[in-house]
């Protein structure tokens, strides 16, 4: 007998009008699983959605507070961003990348979310001709949400079969007709945990200046890659990033993961100079400036927020600050993730389940954030619903843009230490029962 019953469960994905759990957002499988934990009183292990399950430092917290006490919240805050925010990103640019940034181009936003959706909305309006994106998939799904709501058009592909050398081809493949105007991809990668070589970047980078595109570089997962100790400012290794091998870009830094600090709706966007003063006449017609910075600041951002909340701002800037300064090691502080990702996977192995999404090319895929399962011939969905039974939840990755329509996405997050013998307990019963 299953922890949870067929019967249970299939009540409650009728109840939320879920026939295919493949097709339900996160959200959705958030709420169905906790009606079945209210119904039976049995906890799950949720893996489905990538909430921080660590606290926020109490440095951005203090500096947070102390912002709301001195009067911040009555006034409005400059649209590019506080001056000492301003000035600490491109110390931090400097320091865990080893980049030379203008801090007029580092703002602040709410959330990479709001950085994500105001760059597609520039980026992809900058040329009549070229308003599509291209995502260097698998991906983070609500960012393909953001392109239909903007009503702009995207090209997506799995990159699992395109990894070093491969990828120039299959990058050109989608230049060619030139109406792409700019690249995405995620570098650790959600949902799959592959992190790009330098070799790669290099890749990425020779072929938008080929074909003159603008590199959206998703880090919400800044340092992640355990691996390697991206931890110490201002030494070698940094994280590695596509802005030294390109002039193009932009840099989506958000607070959520490695600080966080999530709630708060704060991260940092940071443009190159290069694009930042570079003029497009088409537009004008959208934002009254042509400078693309300016564009993305008091066109974008102005239109969707006026800014980012005042305090939020405070305590990034507080963050980054103790993180430069070297008083807070955010980097140690994550790696939590990434020692439960290393049990978790052995549990699944043991269990009969394979990792999807296996290897960087020649080295194994680090542990962190994320990984990605499958159960023999089961199709993720299947597999998705089936664990269920187990109390055990999880997204399918072809939402996620990925071919691999037998995985699941496994989220380390929400995991709590106390439930690993749990786990482990579920997975030996499905693996039983399942022989
Ligand atoms: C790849 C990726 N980009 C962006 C975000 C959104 O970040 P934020 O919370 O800063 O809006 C997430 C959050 O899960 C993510 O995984």
């Amino acid at each position: 007998m299953t922890p949870i019953s067929q019967t249970i469960v299939d009540k409650h994905l009728k109840a939320h009008g879920v026939a295919d759990i493949g097709k339900a957002t996160i959200r959705q499988i958030v709420k169905i699983v906790s009606d079945i934990e209210q119904e039976t009183g049995i906890p799950f292990i949720k893996m489905e959605m990538g909430v921080p399950g660590l606290p926020p430092p109490q440095v951005g917290i203090d500096a947070e507070i102390a912002a709301l006490n001195n009067g911040v919240a009555s006034l409005y805050p400059a649209i590019e961003g506080i001056a000492p925010l301003k000035n600490e990103i491109a110390r931090f640019a400097k320091l865990f990348m080893n980049i030379t940034v203008q801090p007029e181009c580092c703002v602040p936003t709410v959330g990479s979310m709001q950085g994500g959706f105001a760059s597609f909305l520039t980026a992809c309006r900058r040329d009549e001709n070229r308003s599509k994106l291209l995502f260097i998939d698998p991906g983070f799904p609500v960012q393909k949400t953001q392109m239909k709501i903007l009503g702009l058009e995207y090209e997506s592909f799995d990159v699992y079969k395109y990894r070093g050398e491969k990828l120039a081809e299959k990058l050109e493949s989608y230049c060619k007709q030139n109406t792409i105007s700019a690249f995405l991809y995620s570098n650790p990668n959600n949902p799959s945990w592959i992190c790009f070589s330098e070799e790669e970047l290099q890749i990425i980078a020779d072929v938008a200046r080929k074909y003159d595109i603008i590199v959206i570089e998703d880090l919400a997962y800044f340092g992640m890659d355990f691996r390697v100790d991206y931890s110490a400012p201002g030494k070698p290794p940094y994280q590695p990033t596509i802005a030294n091998y390109y002039d193009n870009y932009i840099l989506l830094v958000s607070a959520s993961k490695i600080f966080s600090y999530a709630g708060q709706r704060i991260a940092a966007l940071i443009i190159s100079s290069d694009l930042f003063t570079r003029n497009f006449p088409d537009l004008a017609p959208y934002f009254s400036f042509t400078e693309f910075g300016k564009a993305l600041i008091y066109g974008a951002l102005y239109g969707l927020s006026s800014g980012t909340s005042h305090s939020s701002q405070h305590a990034l800037y507080a963050l980054l600050q103790a993180a430069n300064n070297g008083t807070y090691n955010f980097v140690n502080d994550v790696k939590t993730y990434g020692k439960r990702a290393k049990i978790m996977k052995e549990m699944f192995i043991d269990a009969g389940f394979s990792v999807v999404y296996d290897t960087d090319i020649d080295r194994p895929i680090a542990d962190g954030f994320y990984f990605t399962i499958s159960y023999k011939n089961l199709l993720g969905s299947q597999l998705a619903q089936e664990l269920l039974l187990y109390g055990i939840s999880a997204i399918t990755l072809d939402s996620t843009g990925s071919e691999r329509l037998e995985g699941l996405r496994a989220c380390t997050s929400q995991v709590r230490d106390a439930q690993l013998p749990i786990l482990k307990e579920r997975l030996s019963l499905f693996s039983k029962l399942h022989k």
